[in-house]
This record gives structure tokens, sequence and C-alpha cells, in this order.
């Protein structure tokens, strides 16, 4: 499966670490920047980024920022983007299995290194489930 990931420079580092993981688990990962976290950026351009490739290619997409709230609000202003920011295993399975939630967006100052990447599996592996999510769904849009 592919992935689109992006962050800003307060985000840099954590992204690393994910796409690392991600790779180690053979996914194919678009890494969409920031690639240099010595300068500050915006998150609403990597949002941007990340949500063109996640609504092209139908696939999933990670977005990291300081506290992942900026990434999440720029996330669902675009059309087709479900985007769940969470700090919890259980929010990342639930986002997937109720949300049909297409990006993630981490708090690089909030989670931490190993919780992240627990999230990130879960929301990798956990399906959407369908039946009367699909119509609740269909009402966002
Ligand atoms: C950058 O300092 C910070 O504002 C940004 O990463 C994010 O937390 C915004 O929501």
């Amino acid at each position: 499966m592919n992935i689109a990931i992006g962050a800003d420079h307060a985000g840099f580092e954590l992204k690393q670490v994910i796409v690392a993981e991600l790779e180690l688990l053979k996914y194919q990962v678009k890494d969409l920047g920031t690639h240099n976290p010595d300068t500050s950026c915006d998150y609403p351009d990597f949002a941007a980024a990340v949500c063109r490739e996640v609504l092209q290619s139908r696939s999933l997409g990670i977005l990291v920022c300081g506290t992942g709230i900026g990434m999440s609000i720029a996330a669902n202003k675009h059309k087709g983007i479900r985007a769940g920011l969470c700090t919890s295993e259980f929010q990342a399975r639930m986002t997937r299995k109720h949300n049909n939630a297409n990006v993630l967006c981490l708090g690089a100052r909030v989670t931490g290194r190993d919780l992240a990447l627990a999230i990130v599996r879960e929301f990798m592996a956990a399906e959407f489930e369908g039946g009367r999510h699909a119509a609740r769904v269909q009402k966002l849009e």
C-alpha cells in the first residue's frame, strides 16, 4: 500500500522516524517534505501536498506538526479528506473503522516516538467497517 507523509519543521523529526518504520513494514512511502528541519515553514502547505496525493492515488496519508491540530484543521478543509488527530492506538483504530479516515494527524510535541509509531501501525492495519458507518461518512460529504 502507498502512503503519503508530510510535516512542518516541528514534525520533521517524528516524520523521519515514521518513514523509517513504514519502509521497514514494506509500505511505499511518498515523503512530501519538509526536508529541512532548520527552516520554519507553514503546515497548510504540507497538508495540501499530502491531501492532493491521497485524493489522486486513493491512498492514505500522515501529517505531523507540533500539536497535530494545525495539520488536522488544514487537511479537513480538503473535500474528500477525513483527517483524524490521534493520541491513542484506540483512536487510530476507530478513526479508520468508523470514520474511514484517510489521513492520520499526529502532534510531535504531544505524542512520544514509541506511542506515535504504535498509533501509525494501528491506523495502517485497521479497515473501514462500512454498514451504518458508511451512511454517516456519506453525510460528511
Ligand atoms: C509550529 O510552531 C506549530 O505552530 C505547528 O507545528 C503546529 O503545532 C500548528 O498547529
